[in-house]
This record gives structure tokens, sequence and C-alpha cells, in this order.
């Protein structure tokens, strides 16, 4: 049965990417399967000064990028709409919000229910949140902050914003967004864990010989050059997305259902990470940076535009992380995540030992949960689908294996809506995975990479094969 929600979302940003191309057809969904019907209402805030009417307008094309439906839902949907200009640095537009939501809370009746959503540059996160606070906008229904990634750039601004953040809400009303906690097989991941005792009983360092996880893109940075030079890979990709996977995957307690368990677990976890001596930087990750293709048709990276022609970004990189844990020490994870490889994927290898014939799995059996291109649920052995594979050791929960694909912020936004902070990155776990990224960071930044080191739609450097090899690996997916 489906329950309706009731909030207001102040989405600051509201004319912006983000908003218009993953937040309003998100919400829209939630309109037409009925979790947001008649008690909503979103206030878009940027500077530009527009109306109402044409703000509507924006998120009904918005719409049509992606629905077919008949526009008078669109039009339905829109008039839940509102837009209110606002400088993130002007005091006096925060009491303009503070009226015109107390005013729709009213009209709506959405029981002084407020979610504040950041979709502006990181460099306002602060400032926006203190405003929410010192200028009285928070009520006596909840009062979320929604916070887009990526939350700070090494540990010390990470700690800085954080510091900012929550002098003005407790660390509970804070949902920091990773949209890959949003995807099904993410989600997935603890019911199959919990429902498969013969699979977790295998999940340690007796049985498995190394873990893969693999975010590759087929395209290059495409019209985001100018962010990408502040980011680079292992800050855009690694820090965040491969490192709260290896969380669903390699966490204790599958079976937990309570959040604050859940967290602590993958902050264990994250906490277990041996850090990298300079030298280990040197051996254990590797970075690479795009050429152009082996005609020479596509632009490498230099040439991109707001791209340095001297960039010293990593568009791509490789490494081998260790936990120190009972459960994982002696277990390499290799991770990988690029830019212009050969094709869109997001995967997990689990490669099983010998040893793993003692539980009844076939030695060296790969089991590989596919998160991307496939929407929704998949799972391999040995390149093919579970159920032909004729072993039985791993298959979804029939529950789990109908459930119809959400779309990650769709999901995500229900949770915002429950008070479900499972699948939202804890500030435990980022202090963790910015300390190890940090360590790499260093080095690299002390040295000149010899870029570019990669053709588009190539596997990367030559180096991140040699990077399993020496250990008497390689990757799954290749
Ligand atoms: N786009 C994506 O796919 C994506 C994915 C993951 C994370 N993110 C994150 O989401 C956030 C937004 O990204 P985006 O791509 O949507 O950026 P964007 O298209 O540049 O939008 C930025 C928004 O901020 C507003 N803005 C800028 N300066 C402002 C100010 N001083 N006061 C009030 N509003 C201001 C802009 O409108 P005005 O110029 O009219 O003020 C615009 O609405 C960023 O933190 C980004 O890292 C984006």
């Amino acid at each position: 049965m489906v329950t309706e929600k009731s909030a207001i979302f102040i989405i600051f940003g509201g004319s912006g990417d983000l908003a218009h191309r993953k937040l309003y057809p998100s919400l829209f969904r939630l309109y037409k399967s009925g979790i947001l019907k008649d008690h909503f209402a979103v206030i878009g805030t940027a500077r530009r000064p527009w109306s109402d009417d044409y703000f509507r307008e924006t998120v009904i094309t918005s719409l049509e990028d992606y629905f077919e439906d008949d526009k008078k839902i669109m039009e339905e949907f829109a008039k839940h709409f509102f837009y209110q200009s606002h400088d993130v640095n002007d005091s006096e537009h925060y009491i303009a919000l503070k009226n015109l939501a107390a005013k729709l809370d009213d009209q709506f009746e959405t029981g002084h229910n407020r979610v504040y959503y950041m979709a502006i540059a990181p460099r306002f996160f602060g400032t926006v949140a203190e405003h929410i606070n010192s200028e009285g906008l928070k009520t006596d229904g909840y009062n979320r902050l929604v916070i887009e990634k990526p939350f700070g750039r090494d540990l010390d601004s990470a700690c800085e914003l954080n510091g900012n953040i929550s002098k003005a809400f407790p660390e509970d009303d804070i949902y920091r967004i990773d949209h890959y906690l949003g995807k099904e097989m993410i989600q997935d991941i603890p019911h199959i864990r919990a429902n498969n005792p013969v699979f977790e009983k295998a999940l340690n360092n007796q049985y498995v010989s190394n873990v893969q996880v693999t975010l590759a893109e087929s395209l290059g940075v495409e019209d985001r050059g100018g962010y990408y030079e502040t980011a680079g890979v292992l800050r855009d990709m690694v820090q965040n997305h491969i490192m709260q996977i290896i969380g669903a995957v390699a966490s204790d307690d599958p079976k937990a259902t309570d959040a604050k368990i859940i967290h602590k677990d993958k902050t264990n976890l994250f906490n277990s990470l041996k850090v990298l001596t300079a030298e280990q930087v040197d051996t254990d990750f590797v970075r690479g940076q795009y050429d152009t293709d082996k005609l020479g048709d596509q632009k490498a990276y230099r040439q991109e535009d707001n791209v340095a022609e001297d960039s010293e970004i990593e568009t791509f990189t490789a490494g081998r992380i260790e936990f120190e844990s009972d459960r994982w020490s002696g277990v390499p994870f290799y991770v990988r995540s690029g830019k212009r490889m050969p094709a869109k994927s997001s995967r997990i290898d689990i490669v099983f030992n010998e040893k793993v014939a003692d539980l009844g799995i076939k030695a060296n059996t790969v089991v590989t949960l596919l998160i991307e291109p496939e929407d929704g649920n998949s799972i391999l052995i040995n390149g093919i689908n579970y159920k032909e594979s004729g072993q039985d050791f791993i298959k979804f929960p029939e529950e789990e294996e109908f459930d119809s694909a959400r779309e990650a912020y769709e999901s995500l936004i229900i949770d915002i809506l429950s008070g479900n902070r499972v699948h939202f990155t804890l500030w435990d776990e980022l202090r963790s995975t910015w300390k190890y990224i940090d360590s790499i960071r260093e080095r690299w930044d002390s040295q000149t990479p010899d870029f570019p080191n990669y053709l588009s739609g190539t596997m990367g450097p030559d180096a991140a094969e040699m990077l399993l090899e020496r250990d008497g690996n390689s990757w799954a997916w290749d």
C-alpha cells in the first residue's frame, strides 16, 4: 500500500542541471505513484529572477525528456512548484523563503515538514545551512538537510564543511547523497547476503581470493571539464561510490536493519582500511589520463573545454585496497574507475579460491553483481546468469527479484521523506575514507605524471593489468 508523504522541498539551485535532470523527474515518479499527492510543494530558489509560471514551464520541459505522459498530469504536478529568487549570501532572502514556505504549508497542509536540498555548488553548503538556522526557517515538523557530493576535497576541507553544517543541523537530520546507495543492486546486497547462508559463509578471507569493483564509463568529461579539473577520478569515484560499494559487500552484519548498526558496521570496516605509505602508493595505485582514440577521432582530456593543456588530473585509476580485520585481512580489494573505457559498466566481481569447494561452491568461482548498465537485479556466476549456472548457492530472495526497478534518486527521496538514513553516508565513514584517499593524493601531488597514458576506448594504462598480475590475479571484466 502506498502511503502519501507530506513535505515542502526547498531546493537551493532549483534552476540548475541536477534539479532538472534528476530531482524533478524523480519527484514526478513519486507523484505518479501516489507517494506525493496533495500535501507537498516545491520551492525552487536561485539568483535568476524567474516567475512561478516560467519555473513550472522549465519543470514540465525537463519531464518531457523522460516521460510520455499526458501533459495534463505534468501541469497538475507543476502546480505544486513555486519559485523564489534568492542569493545564498543574502539574509533577507531567507526571510522571504521562510514566509513563502509558511504560506504553502497552510495551503498544502504539509505538516510543517521541510526538506532543504542543496543542489548548488559545494562552497555554498555551509552558508545555506547556517542561514537556515540563524534566520529561523526550521519548524516544529521535521527539518532534513540533503547534501550532494562532493563532500570536501580532502579530509581538512571535509572537516571544515562538516563543522559548518553540524553547527546548524544535528547529524541525524543530515542526508549526504551517494547516489550509488540508491541503486537497486546495492540496496539488494544485504538481502542477498542475508538470504544465502552458504554465500555469506564464504564471504571472508578463508574463501575469497580477491574482490574487484569496477565503475567504468565510456564517455569523457563532456561539458564538466571545469569541475573535473578540481576533482579527478580518485576523489570523484573512489572516495565515495567505490568505498560505499565495498561497504555493502564487506560489512559484518548484513541482517542488520537498524541504521545505526549498519553505519557502525561500515565505519568499523573503513576504520580498518590499511592506509598506504608513499612507497605503497607507487606500487598499489595506478593513475591514467585519456588520450585520443586509436584513429585520432576523439578529444584527449587535455583538449577538452575548461581543461588545462598540461593538466595532471587523472581520469582513470586502479588500486589495491586492503583491510586489517579478522574477516578481510589478506584479501586484496582491487578497484578501478575511468572515463573513456570501452563500455559503461558498474560491477562487483567476487573471486573465490579453491578452498571454497569445502562449502560446495565450485573452486575458483567468480560471482558478479551487476550494478549497471542493467537496471535492477542481475547476478552472474562465472559469467552466466546465476539461474543457468548449475550452482545454487546464491539466488535473489523472491521478493527482490520482482521488484520494479526504481531510479536511484527516486528511492533516495522516499528514504528522506521516511526518515530512513540507511542509504546515506555518515560523517564517521567519510572521515576514514578521506584519510585513506589523502595518502594517495599527497603522494601523487608530489610527482609529475606521464600523461596522457591511455587511449580512449581502452581499459586504461597497462599498469592496471600488471597490478593484478603481480599477485597472480586478473580482472574478471577485461
Ligand atoms: N549535475 C549533476 O549531474 C550532479 C551530479 C552529482 C552531484 N552534483 C552536485 O549538485 C550540485 C549542483 O550541480 P549542478 O550541476 O546542478 O550545478 P548548476 O547547473 O551549475 O546549478 C547551480 C545552481 O546554483 C544556483 N546558484 C549559483 N550561485 C548562486 C547563489 N550565489 N545563490 C543562489 N543560487 C545560486 C544557480 O542558479 P543562478 O545562477 O540563477 O543563481 C543554479 O540553479 C553541485 O554540488 C554538484 O557537485 C551534480
